[in-house]
């Protein structure tokens, strides 16, 4: 049953290059809400498209050598591939070239027209190509765009003007009384204060040159691609043999930009809207900049991160997941592989993978694969329970708000709630006695719930991990435990049901110290950053640092290095390469099956040609040296976490 309809939009890009990872993250986002409310039952429509027309578009293909209409044509497929690339599930894509489109534009155009709203002038002033943006002479001081700092050109040409000014106190009055308007709170006082300034009137067709959509009544203008584009997100429903998905779906609930264009979209966007008597969309949301350690990053510097590239290298779950949880929402966030590097080991290898993996190995290594039903619940299984309903009921909520990062966070809460579930209930000693058996049962059935309902929230943001992790939890079939609703209540998860290990959901990452000058830049930023604090650490901080309980496998001396020695060591079924400074204190033979900890997360590093994988602890006085080992008496497998 549905609740209503919701339709979402992304900007139409530029097909003036290739699309990079800043324009990925709008987009991914837009596709996670929309999978997130087709998945709550909202009959959802996903609007994203091209922006072909104006003055950089022509000069673009231009330069190449081609027609206008071939060049975007091979462009905007690459877009397409894109998409599909990053499993965007765009339910219409639109073209300002095509003819739907057009035939809207141009009807609108000659309403306002007709009505008095359009005039014809004079325009002289200057005008920002990249941006396709006019300036006054004030506004360009220095001959520069005042957004972009790149040079503007003097215009100088007939042109229509339309009367924004006109509406700006009705513009206002719409912001103020719609508090929901314009988000994030900042955005919305700037565009506040800008209006306050004044609303000139905006110049609105162009003769100097002709890719455009032509104005009827006076063919030599071609209409401003500003007004041309961002009538997509109504032409796209209106623009039908019938008026199905226009009643159906306009207003739109919400039209997710970048900042960079929050202006077009709450000024020009709703007057048009206003003039034309159609009713405004519900909610502009204008996300921040993915930023490179260069500043923005943009098609024309040149500073772009290619996210097919970065697919190819981590997978697209991965990608998704590193976007929307690393821009908190509204806010700017840094570009980084280590970061990306960082999230896919600690967030998603280390406790979603590690969490799915060993919750499926236990069901068969003490049940034979097949979960038991529960056998009532003690307080640990209660407080689980309890913190599931209390992310569920947190995550629908950020959700709702479009702050995707803080919902991821919610989610990641409940996993972390997981992973210590098993720590505290340590399922291998109730596996050593048989009267322990029903709770061991209760215990992995409590996890598998868990594992369900982290799926379910995460299956928006990463679209083809769910399938992997049902194959292992073993609901590739049963549908109603993987629904939204099945949330609602503690239990979903078919008792009986046989589970099924599989390869890791997450391989770690090796960094190659040496291979990534981005690896060593953010390690100096870092180090630059602690020397001014105080010499305390947060718990956050001491978080960082990945302590695991690892076995030594097999020691070895280095070649010509007196002090090393070379340590296979596995953390539950991982393997790892350590080099150790020990040589002068141990036998190879006497290391052999100790239980000792080490620093996961360190940087991988060479010494004497071999990657050491990690840094085992020690403690010394300068002279005698003892490596710290885990109380025997205690039956703790290599992998858990030290805290
Ligand atoms: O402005 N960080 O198209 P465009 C985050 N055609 N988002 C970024 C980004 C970054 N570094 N770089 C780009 C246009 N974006 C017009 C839009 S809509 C009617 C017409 C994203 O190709 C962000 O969403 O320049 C930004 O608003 C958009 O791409 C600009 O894309
Ligand atoms: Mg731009």
């Amino acid at each position: 049953m549905s609740k209503g309809s919701f339709y979402i939009t992304t900007p139409i890009y530029y097909p003036s290059d290739n699309l990079h990872i800043g324009h990925a993250y709008t987009t991914v986002a837009a596709d996670t809400i929309a999978r997130y409310k087709r998945m709550t039952g909202y009959d959802t429509r996903f609007l994203t498209g091209s922006d072909e027309h104006g003055q950089k578009i022509q000069r673009t293909a231009k330069a190449k050598g081609m027609e206008p209409k071939e060049y975007v044509d091979k462009i905007v497929a690459g877009f397409k591939l894109l998409w599909g690339i990053l499993e965007v599930s765009y339910d219409d894509f639109i073209r300002t070239t095509e003819e739907r489109h057009k035939k809207v534009v141009q009807e609108i155009f000659v309403r306002l027209h007709d009505q008095g709203d359009i005039y014809k002038s004079e325009y002289e002033g200057w005008y920002c190509t990249p941006c396709e943006t006019f300036w006054t002479e004030r506004q360009a001081e220095g001959k520069v765009c005042p957004d972009c700092g790149r040079p503007v050109e003097l215009v100088k040409e007939e042109s229509y003007f339309f009367k924004m000014s006109k509406y700006a106190d009705r513009l206002l009055k719409h912001i103020e009384e719609n508090p929901g308007f314009i988000q994030p709170i900042p955005r919305r006082n700037e565009m506040i204060n800008f209006i306050k300034q004044g609303l000139e009137d905006l110049c609105v067709t162009r003769t100097t040159f002709n890719w455009g959509i032509q104005v009827p009544f006076d063919p030599k203008h071609v209409i401003y691609v500003w007004f041309d584009a961002l009538t997509n997100y109504y032409s796209a429903v209106a623009g039908q043999p019938d008026d199905t998905l226009v009643r159906k779906f306009w207003p739109a609930d919400v039209h997710l930009v970048g900042k960079d264009i929050v202006r077009f979209h709450t000024i020009i966007w709703p007057i048009i809207l206003m003039a034309a008597g159609i009713e405004l969309p519900k909610k502009v949301v204008g996300h921040g900049w993915l930023l490179l350690d260069g500043g923005k990053m943009s098609k024309s510097k040149g500073n772009v991160i290619d996210p097919t590239e970065l697919v190819d290298k981590y997978g697209v779950d991965a990608i998704r997941y590193y976007l929307l949880r690393e821009l908190p929402f509204g806010a700017d966030g840094y570009y980084s592989e280590d970061a990306l590097i960082q999230r896919i080991n600690s967030d998603l290898a280390n406790d979603l993978g590690n969490l799915v993996s060993r919750s499926v190995a236990m069901v068969e290594k003490y049940f034979d694969g097949e979960v038991r039903h529960p056998a009532g619940n003690d307080e640990l299984d209660l407080d689980l329970i309890k913190t599931a309903g209390e992310v569920t009921e947190e995550y629908e909520q950020l959700m709702e708000k479009y702050e995707l990062s803080n919902a991821l966070a919610a989610v990641w809460r409940l996993v972390s709630r997981a992973n210590k579930y098993i720590d505290e209930t340590a399922p291998w000693i109730l596996a050593k006695d048989e009267g322990k058996s029903a709770r061991l049962g209760t215990v992995l059935y409590n996890l598998m719930e868990t594992i369900g309902v982290i799926t379910i929230m995460i299956s928006p943001f990463m679209p083809k991990l769910p399938a992997r992790i049902w194959e292992q939890t073993g609901l590739t079939e049963q549908e109603g435990a993987k629904v939204w609703d099945s949330l609602k209540k503690w239990g979903s998860y078919p008792a009986g049901t046989r589970v099924k290990r599989g390869v890791a959901l997450f391989p770690r990452v090796e960094v190659d110290n040496n291979a990534n000058p981005q690896t060593q830049a953010a390690v100096k930023t870092d180090k630059v950053h602690q020397d001014d604090e105080s010499r305390y650490i947060s718990i956050d901080e001491f978080a960082k640092i990945d302590l695991r309980l690892a076995e030594i496998l097999k020691a070895e001396k280095v070649e010509k290095a007196d002090k090393l020695l070379q340590l296979e060591v596995a953390l539950g079924s991982e393997r790892r390469t350590v080099v150790a400074g020990i040589a002068k204190h141990y036998t190879c033979e006497e290391l052999i099956g100790k239980k000792i900890l080490i620093v996961a997360n360190l940087k991988p590093a060479k010494l004497r040609g071999i990657l050491s994988q990690g840094m085992i602890l020690a403690a010394s006085d300068g002279e005698g040296l003892g490596i710290i080992t885990v109380d025997p008496a205690k039956d703790i497998p290599g992998g858990a976490k030290v805290k």
